[in-house]
């Protein structure tokens, strides 16, 4: 877990609107679930058997015995918000966005964190292969406006829950005589998650798994369409993607179209999603097909470039002096009411010091209010840059300001 400094935070910030504008721009609509949800929650939407959740929760029970999680990821806590609410009786689409941290307790390395950010959107209600296209081009929109190149889809389905049943027992069937050649994990997966034994980290696993049919080959008339019309729409929009048999994704829910998104070479996706169209109904809700993605902020923020932008310059206000520093309590609220950044500095460091400071702080101007000029009812304006100063009326300052700073 790592903290976020200024310097980086203006990044962040200018990443996190964009990101939102684009989510708007497609109809979604924020949504803030709480970070703490029951574990059971997480069991049911991912799964017991995922990494996430044997491996990678963070729980706790609380003071009445309930057992609770941080929110490994968003989908979960989105789908719950959904049900429980007015939302899922409205309309028949709802589309969401939200923002925050996510909790894994996962071997910190770059890239992987144990707390981490994600934006994320949640399309419930669309069953059309066109809605999974459509959710795969508004990622590729975020990523082109916030400039990082090279970037492209590896997608796959898993077929609806008959087709990835029916899968996973041909995989397990057809595996369970090479134990010999699967890592230990993959044993255990064999019994637990086979569709996992696909995309282990072990080449030979891989290998291995690849003398078992691929997904494509045992698919229904239904999933099959559907996989072929959500290429269609990438093809039409132009997103570059590449179908990769191998991609099954770590989480229980999905179903049909899962995707990930890389930039170059990277071998930490960018951003992941998929369809899961059982996920509603499961958790008590209407039965309701629905797509999403999330975006990990750590790995987009590592890719964009260093902005080149100076952090804004504050007006520097010195008052020498008690009845100057009283005074001061005015002038500083007006500037700061007519919109202009200003910071000032109570300690008694003598005009030096404080000029010091005011460079420190990136001033480009500065006022000075001292006993002389208490006397004469002027404020001094100096620039810090060119070293001119000039004197103004006390009562003219904040305007004179404005048309100094805006100049
Ligand atoms: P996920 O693949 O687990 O999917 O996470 C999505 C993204 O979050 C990853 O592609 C990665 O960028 C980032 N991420 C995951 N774990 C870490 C970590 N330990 N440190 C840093 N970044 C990480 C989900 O979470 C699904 N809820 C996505 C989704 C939404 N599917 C449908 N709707």
């Amino acid at each position: 877990m790592h903290d976020l400094l200024p310097g980086e935070t203006e990044k962040w910030q200018s990443a996190e609107q964009i990101l939102a504008s684009v989510a708007k721009l497609y109809g979604y609509r924020e949504i803030r679930p709480p970070v703490i949800e029951e574990r059971a929650l997480f069991e049911r939407s991912i799964g017991t058997s995922s990494d996430i959740i044997s491996k990678e929760i963070y729980c706790f029970q609380d003071r009445k015995g309930r057992n609770l999680a941080l929110r490994p990821e968003g989908t979960a806590s989105v789908v719950r918000a959904f049900v429980e609410s007015e939302l899922s009786h409205r309309k028949k689409i709802t589309r969401l966005y939200y923002y925050g941290q996510m909790f894994r307790y996962d071997r910190p390395q770059k890239g992987r964190y144990r707390q981490f950010y994600q934006f994320g959107v949640e399309l419930l209600g669309g069953t059309h292969p066109y809605f999974d296209g459509e959710v795969m081009e508004m990622l590729d929109a975020m990523l082109k406006k916030l400039n990082v190149p090279d970037h492209f889809f590896s997608i796959n389905t898993l077929g609806c829950t008959e087709c990835k049943n029916r899968y996973t027992e041909i995989i397990r069937d057809r595996l369970s005589g090479k134990r010999d050649s699967l890592c230990p994990d993959c044993n255990v997966r064999l019994e637990t998650a086979p569709l996992r034994i696909l995309d282990c980290k072990s080449s030979q696993c891989r290998e291995t798994a690849k003398t078992a049919p691929g997904i494509t080959e045992i698919l229904c008339e239904e999933c099959r369409s559907h996989f072929g019309q959500v290429q269609e729409y990438l093809l039409k929009a132009g997103i570059p993607f590449k179908v990769q048999p191998s991609l099954v994704r770590g989480l229980d829910y999905y179903t049909r179209t899962v995707f990930e998104l890389y930039v170059k070479d990277d071998e930490n996706a960018v951003a992941a999603g998929g369809r899961y169209d059982t996920l509603v109904k499961d958790l008590g809700g209407p039965d309701i097909p629905s797509v999403g993605f999330a975006i990990g902020m750590e790995r987009l923020i590592s890719l964009l470039e260093e902005s080149t932008e100076k952090p804004p310059a504050p007006v520097y206000c010195i008052f020498m002096g008690r009845e100057a520093q009283l005074k001061g309590i005015e002038i500083v609220s007006s500037l700061r009411n007519a919109g202009l950044m200003t910071v000032t500095d109570y300690e008694d460091r003598g005009l030096k010091g404080h000029l010091k400071e005011a460079d420190r702080a990136g001033a480009k101007w500065c006022i000075i209010l001292g006993e002389l000029e208490m006397d004469k009812n002027e404020i001094v304006v100096k620039n810090m840059v060119t070293g001119q100063q000039q004197n103004v009326p006390v009562d003219d300052c904040v305007k004179r300001l404005k048309e100094l700073v805006n100049a």
